[in-house]
């Protein structure tokens, strides 16, 4: 069994063939694209939702057809030419199900996929599956390239870190999944995207915070776990924005206005100032990263703890970060050793939105819809 998954609910356009295993336990990945309009957003600090979705207009139709002619053997009569026309009535894909995206996101956005992909299964009379984005997440997972996949085993508690999201979900099985709790305010991925631009840094920040914390000292700036010792199972990332504000607005009171912001001044450019500036950011970088990090891992144990969990499942552009993984990972081989519990993160390129994932999450939470009766939902939310 093949499917076609599709994904736009934020700026990425992503489509994938992935073929089911014979046991049904995970997918093989045979394609795979992803066009992104990043580098537009980068120069305006955030996502235009239109200029978004004006460029998914563009690339949604390239891309499916990509992801169709590069799976081996499913699209026989496409050809080097890249003629788009192939996507007809007549020239039907060797796939079984399309899996769309239909929510949360923008709203914009999401249409672009929803519309298409219902127009695809209507010509070709392919079942469709619409696919809650969250669960793509956490799907990400059951692909054949993670090792070992196969002691994947419930209950698994699930953590969606991703720029819209923060949200602990706990998996008994495919079917019976309770959401634990989610942020109150800002998403993780949120306020490293937040602070990152009052560091004067290019959207998204994640990534480059990563790096720049390589350098920071660990012990130059302690900002606050928001929520980090409450009962609940929620989050909060706001405060934490607030506080890293504070020391910015308390440095630039000595060095001067606009110090991270990144101006041409004269005095700017000096190799003192510069290399001063860039230690502080690192330094920031670093305790920003562990502030995160640590009430991620933290709630997320004390979530396998309460539910005796086999597994912990991490999603999201955020579950990209490699102090988080290895964060995690050290937790559970010293202090909850004992619970022998797994974890699982997808590779790097499935962390972010990608059609793969979309099409795994079909193969356990597909449900075939009439395309009538399936609408974008950029409130979708978890039951
Ligand atoms: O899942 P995703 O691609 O889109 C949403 O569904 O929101 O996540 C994007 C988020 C951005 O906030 C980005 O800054 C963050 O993931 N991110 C990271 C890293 N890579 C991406 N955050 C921390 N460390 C990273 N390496
Ligand atoms: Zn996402």
């Amino acid at each position: 069994m093949k499917i076609l998954g599709i994904e736009t609910s934020c700026d990425e356009t992503a489509a994938s063939v992935v073929e089911v295993a014979p046991d049904k336990s995970h997918v093989k990945i045979l394609s795979s694209v992803t066009a992104t309009s990043l580098a537009l957003h980068a120069k305006t600090g955030g996502i235009i939702p239109e200029v978004a979705a004006r460029n998914q207009i563009q690339d949604i139709i390239p891309v499916i057809y990509e992801a169709l002619s590069s799976a081996d053997g499913v699209w026989p009569m496409a050809n080097s030419k890249k003629d788009h026309k192939l996507l007809a009535i007549s020239n039907k894909p060797a796939i079984d199900a399309i899996a769309i995206t239909y929510g949360p996101g923008l709203i914009g956005s999401l249409l672009v996929g929803v519309e298409t992909a219902k127009t695809l299964s209507y010509i070709w009379n392919i079942p469709l599956l619409p696919i809650n984005h969250l669960f793509g997440h956490i799907y990400a997972n059951w692909i054949e390239t993670l090792s070992p996949f196969q002691s994947l085993e419930f209950p698994a508690i699930g953590l969606i870190v991703s720029g819209g999201h923060t949200d602990l979900l706990l998996m008994k099985s495919h079917t019976d999944i309770t959401w634990l709790g989610g942020t109150r305010d800002d998403a993780a991925g949120e306020a490293f995207d937040k602070i990152g631009r009052m560091l004067g840094l290019s959207y998204p920040a994640g990534p480059a915070i990563e790096n720049l914390a390589k350098k920071g000292n660990p012990k130059a700036f302690h900002f606050p776990r928001p929520l980090m010792y409450d009962k609940e199972l929620d989050f909060s990332f706001s405060g934490l924005k607030t506080a890293v504000l504070r020391e910015i607005q308390k440095i630039e009171k000595s060095e001067g206005n606009n110090f991270f912001a990144g101006d041409s001044s004269e005095l700017r450019t000096q190799e003192k100032i510069v290399t001063k500036r860039n230690a502080l950011i690192a330094d920031i970088c670093r305790g920003v990263q562990d502030a995160i990090s640590d009430v991620l891992v933290y709630k997320t144990l004390q979530a396998v703890e309460k539910y005796n969990a086999r597994s912990v499942i991490v999603g999201g552009g955020v579950a990209a970060n490699e102090t988080l993984k290895n964060n995690f990972q050290h937790m559970l081989d010293t202090k909850y050793k004992i619970l022998n519990t797994k974890l699982f993160v997808p590779p790097k390129s499935l962390c972010t939105d990608n059609g793969v994932m979309i099409a795994a999450a079909a193969l356990f939470q597909g449900k075939e819809t009439p395309w009538e009766k399936i609408t974008a939902n950029s409130e979708l939310y978890f039951d």
